[in-house]
């Protein structure tokens, strides 16, 4: 699925990106690698962005909305960010809008890959340029990928749950997994990366395949029903590959019903405060941490050069399994996180100490060294 990937180091990514523009003719007036204003905004068409919603995630609104305000901000460029609220109508209205107000560049995270395509093909047949941000349009028309290396994402969520059993030395554990959103590529690589650290557990006899469902738009209410199906159906359960922290959160719930959380590890994504609550409260393994600042940085460096008519370069491409496109891209690094690294979060200043170090959990945080 992925063709001449070539993982940055994140670092390097936002910074050396783009701005090396081919075909660019402004002269230098490009925002510089330290977020310096553009020396003049004038020539600079208006950036639009569409969220797709704030219940499957914390980080939409948190992180990622706040990020690429900042970045367009600094660089003195006009943009408009809304959230779909995981409406697909919305989401097709919202960027008629925004090339109706003249967008010159719409940046998306789709809610599904048909919907985010009408939308891409639209703005195409428009002369906006477009940008695919965290989540791959399949089959779609955008100019660039900006996201994570999402199998190496999955990758580390396998590993940390097999950390996790072998550190409490459970023996032939029986694993349920809860995938995120059958609409959302993402989720797809995610499994690809977590299955190839269990199936060979599977089919070495070390480990036992539990039950394997799909939370349809990453839905935390409907991941406890079917976590709390999943554990009536394997009571057994040992251990849960939960896709992201709001699915992790979710099975923990039922969990602590039958006083289970904490003896049976479950894994995460996003870094979100709760999910770094659940790890210091001993009742989550783990969680992936991605450096959202790092992916907005990226992308409204490639939006604000094509606002400008540029053509940059990206440092890699991704394989769209659909089209066979090979779709220029940025990828970046995500880092496991457990108890004894949570502390690196804070420090990279995606969550302060005062919202992650509240009540019961102050004394965690002193535990786990976060100052
Ligand atoms: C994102 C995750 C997020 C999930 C639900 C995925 O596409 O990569 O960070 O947790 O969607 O919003």
């Amino acid at each position: 699925m992925r063709k001449g990937i070539l993982t940055i180091g994140a670092t390097v990514a936002a910074l050396s990106l783009g701005l090396t523009a081919c075909g660019g003719d402004d002269g230098g007036t490009s925002a510089t690698a330290s977020g310096a204003p553009a020396a003049s905004g004038a020539s600079v068409g208006k950036i639009g962005v569409i969220l797709p919603d704030s219940k499957s995630s914390a980080r939409w609104e948190t992180a990622d909305r706040k990020y690429l305000k900042e970045a367009f901000d600094a660089a003195g460029v006009e943009s408009d960010i809304q959230n779909a609220q995981g409406d697909k109508t919305a989401f097709q209205t919202i960027a008629d809008q925004m090339i109706t107000n003249g967008a010159k560049v719409l940046v998306i995270v789709n809610l599904d890959s048909g919907t985010g395509k009408a939308v891409l093909d639209k703005a195409q047949s428009q002369g906006v340029a477009t940008i695919d941000y965290d989540r791959l349009t399949l089959g779609g028309s955008a100019s660039y990928y900006v996201s994570f290396d999402n199998e190496k994402v999955g990758q580390l969520q396998g590993e940390g749950l097999v950390k996790c059993l072998t550190d409490d030395k459970v023996e032939k554990p029986i694993i349920a997994e809860l995938n995120g959103s059958p609409t959302d590529n993402n989720a797809t690589l995610f499994k690809n990366g977590y299955d190839s650290v269990l199936k060979p557990k599977y089919d070495s006899g070390e480990y036992v395949k539990g039950p394997d469902d799909s939370v349809p738009d990453w839905d935390n209410a409907q991941a406890g029903t079917i976590f709390e199906q999943q554990l009536t159906q394997q009571p057994k359960i040992a251990g849960v590959l939960a896709a992201n922290d709001g699915l992790g959160n979710a099975a923990i719930a039922v969990l602590k019903k039958e006083k289970l959380n904490g003896k049976v590890p479950v894994t995460g994504q996003d870094a979100t405060v709760q999910g770094l609550q659940n790890i210091l409260a001993g009742d989550q393994c783990m969680t992936v941490y991605k450096a959202i600042k790092k992916e907005a940085d990226a992308a409204s460096q490639l939006a604000i050069a094509l606002a400008k008519g540029e053509k940059p370069a990206a440092p890699a491409t991704v394989k769209d399994p659909e089209s066979n496109r090979d779709v220029p891209s940025v990828l970046l690094d995500p880092q496991a996180i457990y108890f004894d690294n949570v502390k690196d979060v804070v420090t990279d200043g995606y969550v302060t100490k005062d919202e992650l170090c509240t009540g019961d959990f102050a004394a965690k945080c002193t535990e786990a060294g976060v100052s």
